[in-house]
């Protein structure tokens, strides 16, 4: 299952195009995930997090760095996996329905987290070891659409 999404997320990336339109396919693409209710993208701008395509409930559109899954991501640089987001002190609950979360950023050339991928699902501990190995391929084959 995990390896059908890289696959097809590899197979998906085009340089030559928007990256609005890559980070749309790439959603649907990992919106293939069993047991997940949300799942997208936030941007690096202006100093905040920006909501970018995604998959699911509408969702809060700007995330401050000090805040929320997503923030603790964006400063520890890496991948954070919270089996239960009500034990996740600050955590921002865009909907009642997500119970786990991952969150992995993207880092571009220069070192720099230039988004962040967000996976909510409706299942308590619903995220393992091989999520995170999925979603650190996803975030390395997406990486090149950010380089400077
Ligand atoms: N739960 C996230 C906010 C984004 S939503 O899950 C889509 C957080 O605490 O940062």
């Amino acid at each position: 299952m995990n390896q059908e999404i890289i696959n097809k997320l590899k197979a998906i990336i085009d340089k030559d195009i928007p990256l609005i339109s890559n980070l749309s396919n790439a959603s649907a693409i990992l919106n293939e995930m069993n047991d997940i209710n949300w799942c997208g993208f936030y941007l690096v701008k202006d100093n905040k997090l920006i909501l970018g395509p995604f998959q699911g409930e509408v969702a809060c559109t700007t995330i401050n760095f000090d805040k929320g899954v997503c923030g603790y991501c964006y400063r520890q640089k890496e991948i954070i996996i919270v089996p239960n987001v009500n034990e996740f002190p600050g955590h921002i609950a865009c909907s009642t329905k997500s119970k786990s979360e991952i969150v992995a950023p993207i880092i571009n050339n220069n070192n720099k987290v230039v988004a962040l991928i967000d996976i909510d699902s409706p299942i308590y501990d619903r995220f393992q070891k091989e999520d995170k190995e999925l979603l650190n391929q996803a975030s390395e084959i997406l990486a090149p659409l950010f380089y400077e």
